[in-house]
């Protein structure tokens, strides 16, 4: 590890471009900068290394050996300037720093060996010490250009470094820094994982810097940090599995109190590597990132968080889960909390654990996202440091691990390491076997669907033709429809690209959803949508009406719904208020779709996408379920669920499809649930402008079904319609459907049939109101009415940034 940062360093410094940098204003009381070697002054940045001779006061030494490379290193940058020149040991040496200022002090010891005269420096072996600590011990550096960075805590008017070198041999230092730093830096409140209470404090110990990561892909140079630290981007530890991205958004860090810049700069709280919601929907995965380590030691880890994501508008719930090594550091990070709220406020945590006898850290960030509540699913990390803690012995140096347990740590490593090897074995077995099962259902599936799109004529070779299907129309009878796709007639924007309302030429109104051209994930899911739509009819599916494919067109025209969706009938918009017997018919309606979905064919649908947003009205208030895009033909009958990535909308997303990724058409019964309490209560299911307890419309629901207070939250506006006994049992199919686990969720059958005599239990009373809000429905011709079709910005009803919006739908691989 060591050997590669060197490395990377060096990359870095000799690629970078230095401005001269405004001082960032910390002006260290004890500053000992010394370009040891040197008979100048080297300016690197805002800061003045002095000659080696300006401190021959603080350094007691056998005999003055100043070195010096024959390469030029200041032509290729001015920071390498100081490993130019080198001072030589050849005894026991000792600087004497003179303290001004008690407290926290960085000790930086900058090598790099070269070769001049008789002295080999890569030959030199020797062990430094600082005030009763080990620092290094027989040491040796093979090469490149390294900086050891220590912290310790001065508590008298004097530093002590001393060199000694190993017998028959020397020492070398290229230059070097003592700084005193803001007591603020390191704090006492480290919380401990699997450690025994040790009497000894944090302030009492020397650490070490092991490793400093940005996280965001991004290296931070000293002459850009408030401490002159270098931060090693992420880039080298992060699990490269394809579901990270980079963000960077340094304006948008504000710091306040504490922390201060000091602990970490806004290059470090700016940057983020968080998981791609767009690919990974399902919340749930984690962020890794792996770092070596010297078994026997502790460390101090320090997390950097900083939401300079979320977007501003819409604040949100932010809550993370932490891992180190497999354990849970923090099982819900309340972050927004934390913060107080405030977007863009950094926060840092540090955690005290013993690094395992693994060389491997493994550090993961996930998110709580599980409670389907009112939690902001994103998952990112801003910067990490490891520190490690000097031993019982006051050292830092691995040697001082005894060495029999590594000879015993080599026999344990090999024995877990075969063990492994044959898990992995079994383990890649495994899945490749159920890979080919996976995919001899997928194809057997696909032929199913083409043979009902296509007929009889289907030759068992072709894969999915869109253009075998009929209703295909012409691109110009589209143009023509939609007055060339004019944005007068959007009337929805989704994931999959715009809607728009059009007239075909015998006056049939229809909605045409026209794919974002080369959307990779629009083409699966248009397909999808063509297959499903084209096998089922039914009064409470939204049909098709047909298709077009022509260039890279990718379009599907339905009936028009005039009437928009249940979604803006509930709320957020002046349509005027659905009354309760109207409601209870458009659940049933949408239940009977839903349950025509999961019954009709020999093999179960799943809808996936089940929301108030995907319920549509026509003209008539008739109830059509729409948005195919999502669904997906459920288990074989030999199987209870099927396994899938999780896709679906934030809010509606079953909990336990989330948690395990099975797929029943119980996922849809949840959702279902969820669209019930929506039409009570006439509420997003996401409000997060609420009171805490109540921005998850779920949460808050049940609480009060529990207490026995559903009444207190029925939409006001349906004051005095809805009789107390349907609501108790309305209230109760919803919970039951709500269900933790799907087996004690009923089926939409059981839930249609307790509609149904719910509707029955209102009686007749209300059908001859003429003032009843229906009427008005009926009567105002809704030309403004949104389809959303494929509303997908919508969760929750507001509009969230792309992110988020992206995060509720992936593309289907
Ligand atoms: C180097 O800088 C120090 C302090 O800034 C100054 O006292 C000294 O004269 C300088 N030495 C040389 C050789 O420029
Ligand atoms: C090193 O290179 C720089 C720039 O090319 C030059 O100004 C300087 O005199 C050189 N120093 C030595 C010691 O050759
Ligand atoms: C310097 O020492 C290193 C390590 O012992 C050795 O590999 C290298 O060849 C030596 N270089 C010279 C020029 O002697
Ligand atoms: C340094 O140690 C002293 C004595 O243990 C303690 O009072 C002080 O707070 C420590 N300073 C820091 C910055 O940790
Ligand atoms: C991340 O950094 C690496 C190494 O510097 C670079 O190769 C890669 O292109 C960067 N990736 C992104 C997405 O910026
Ligand atoms: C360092 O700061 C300079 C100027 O302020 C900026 O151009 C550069 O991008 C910064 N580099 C990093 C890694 O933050
Ligand atoms: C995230 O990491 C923790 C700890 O390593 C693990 O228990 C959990 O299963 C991981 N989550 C996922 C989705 O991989
Ligand atoms: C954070 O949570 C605590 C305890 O639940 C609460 O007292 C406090 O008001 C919360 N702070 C903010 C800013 O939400």
């Amino acid at each position: 590890m060591m050997r590669g940062g060197t490395l990377r360093m060096l990359i870095w410094v000799s690629s970078a471009l230095y401005l001269i940098c405004a001082s960032l204003g910390f002006d260290p009381v004890d500053n000992f900068l010394i370009d040891c070697g040197s008979s100048t002054n080297q300016t690197v940045g805002d800061r003045v290394f002095v000659a080696d001779e300006s401190y021959s006061t603080v350094l007691s030494t056998p005999e003055k050996i100043f070195v010096n490379t024959n390469s030029n290193f200041s032509s290729s940058s001015i920071d390498l300037a100081l490993y130019q020149t080198a001072r030589i040991f050849n005894g026991v040496s000792r600087y004497t720093f003179p303290i001004r200022k008690q407290g926290r002090h960085w000790v930086r010891l900058y090598f790099s060996p070269f070769v001049q005269n008789s002295y080999n420096l890569s030959k030199a072996k020797f062990s430094v010490s600082a005030q009763t600590f080990t620092l290094l011990k027989d040491y040796q550096i093979e090469g490149g250009f390294l900086i050891k960075e220590y912290l310790l805590n001065i508590t008298s008017s004097t530093l002590i470094l001393t060199f000694t070198p190993s017998p028959n041999s020397f020492a070398f230092v290229n230059a070097l820094e003592v700084i005193l730093l803001p007591d603020e830096l390191i704090p006492e409140n480290a919380r401990t994982i699997g450690l025994k209470k040790t009497d000894q404090s944090l302030s009492q110990l020397a650490l070490q810097t092991h490793v400093r990561v940005n996280m965001g892909n991004e290296t931070v140079s000293p002459q850009n940090d408030t401490l002159w630290r270098f931060w090693d981007s992420d880039y080298w530890y992060l699990k490269h599995n394809g579901l990270a991205t980079f963000v960077s958004k340094k304006e948008a860090v504000k710091f306040s109190g504490s922390p201060t810049k000091y602990i970490a700069p806004s290059s470090v709280y700016g940057t983020a590597t968080m998981l791609d919601t767009a690919k990974e929907t399902r919340m749930i995965a984690n962020l890794t990132w792996f770092f070596d380590v010297d078994p026997g030691f502790e460390y101090l880890v320090r997390f950097h968080f900083c939401d300079v994501i979320s977007p501003h508008a819409q604040p949100v719930h932010v809550i993370l889960k932490v891992f180190i090594n497999d354990l849970s550091v923090s099982d819900s990070l309340d972050l927004t909390n934390l913060t107080s709220n405030v977007l863009g406020r950094p926060y840092f945590m540090d955690v005290i654990m013993r690094a395992s006898d693994s060389p491997r850290m493994k550090v993961s960030v996930g998110s709580h996202s599980t409670d389907g509540g009112y939690v902001y699913p994103i998952t990112f990390l801003n910067g990490l440091e490891i520190m490690k803690i000097s031993n019982s012995r006051s050292s830092l140096d691995v040697s001082s691990t005894t060495s029999s347990k590594m000879k015993v740590g080599v026999i344990v490593g090999l024995a877990v390491g075969l063990f492994l090897v044959i898990v992995l074995a079994i383990v890649v077995f495994l899945l490749y076997r159920r890979r080919r099962q996976a995919h001899s259902i997928h194809s057997k599936s696909e032929d199913v669907m083409v043979n009902a799109v296509e007929g009889k004529d289907y030759n068992g070779t072709a894969m999915f033709s869109v253009s075998k299907i009929g209703y295909r129309f012409p691109l110009a009878a589209i143009q023509e429809a939609t007055e060339n796709f004019s944005e007068n007639l959007l009337i929805g924007v989704g994931g999959f690209g715009k809607v728009y309302k059009g007239v075909l030429r015998d006056n049939t109104k229809v909605a045409v959803k026209r794919g974002a051209p080369q959307s990779k994930q629009g083409l699966v899911e248009f397909q999808t949508e063509i297959e499903m739509l084209s096998q089922f009819r039914h009064r409470h599916l939204v049909s098709l009406i047909g298709y077009c494919d022509e260039k890279d067109e990718l379009i599907i025209i339905y009936e028009y719904m005039e009437n928009g969706s249940l979604k803006n009938h509930l709320y957020e918009s002046d349509l005027p208020c659905l009354s309760w017997r109207k409601r209870l018919e458009i659940c049933i309606g949408a239940a009977k779709g839903l349950h025509y979905l999961h019954t009709s064919s020999e093999k179960t649908i799943i809808h996936r996408d089940v929301k108030s947003a995907n319920i549509l009205l026509d003209g008539n208030l008739m109830v059509k379920v729409a948005d195919f895009g999502l669904s997906k033909n459920g288990p074989e009958i030999d199987q209870t669920h099927v396994s899938t990535a999780v896709k679906g909308s934030f809010g509606y997303l079953d909990p336990e499809y989330l948690t395990r990724q099975q797929l029943t058409e119980k996922s849809d019964v949840y959702s279902f649930g969820v669209v019930m309490f929506e039409v009570l209560c006439g509420r997003p299911v996401i409000d997060p402008s609420l009171s805490r307890e109540e921005v998850s419309l779920v949460e808050w629901a049940m609480k009060r079904l529990q207490n026995g207070k559903l009444e207190e939250i029925v939409d006001p506006r349906l004051a005095g319609q809805v009789k107390p006994d349907s609501l108790r049992k309305f209230g109760d199919i919803a919970a039951k459907c709500l269900a933790e686990r799907g087996v004690d969720r009923p089926t939409v059958g059981d839930v249609l049939w307790n509609l149904e005599s719910v509707l029955q239990l209102e009686g007749n009373d209300g059908r001859s109101d003429h003032a009843s809000p229906v009427n008005h429905l009926e009567t105002s011709t809704v030309s403004t009415a949104e389809l959303s079709m494929a509303s997908l910005g919508d969760i929750a009803g507001v509009s969230m940034s792309k992110v988020f919006a992206q995060m509720v739908r992936e593309d289907m691989r």
